[in-house]
């Protein structure tokens, strides 16, 4: 695994959500209870900006559509829902991190 920076820890709070593009990936930072987690940024519905999304009780969801997303595994939890319909969609992408002297790395 080759880890590489992407922020230090201090320049993002609890619950807050940090969009990043590195390596041509377009990533979020999310500290949640002083834990961290990196997920890709677009929905796999329809692209979505997660970044824009609501973060309750490690669930984000999608200001689209409302797919539901667990930022720890980034398993899909809810599918989009447009009208009566209720789809699905796949999980999204995590990241390998880890934290050294207050610096965040990820395995891209
Ligand atoms: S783009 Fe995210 S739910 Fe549709």
């Amino acid at each position: 695994m080759v880890y590489t920076l992407v922020s230090n820890i201090n320049e993002i709070s609890t619950s807050n959500i940090k969009p990043i593009t590195i390596a041509g990936k377009e990533i979020l930072i999310i500290n949640y209870d002083n834990q961290y987690y990196v997920i890709n940024r677009k929905c796999t519905h329809f692209g979505g900006d997660l970044s824009r999304g609501k973060l309750v009780d490690g669930i984000i969801t999608c200001p689209n559509h409302g797919s539901k997303f667990d930022i720890k595994s980034g398993k899909s939890i809810s599918g989009p829902k447009i009208g009566f319909l209720k789809l699905s969609t796949k999980d999204i992408k995590t990241y390998n991190l880890k934290v050294e002297n207050n610096l965040i790395l990820i395995d891209l």
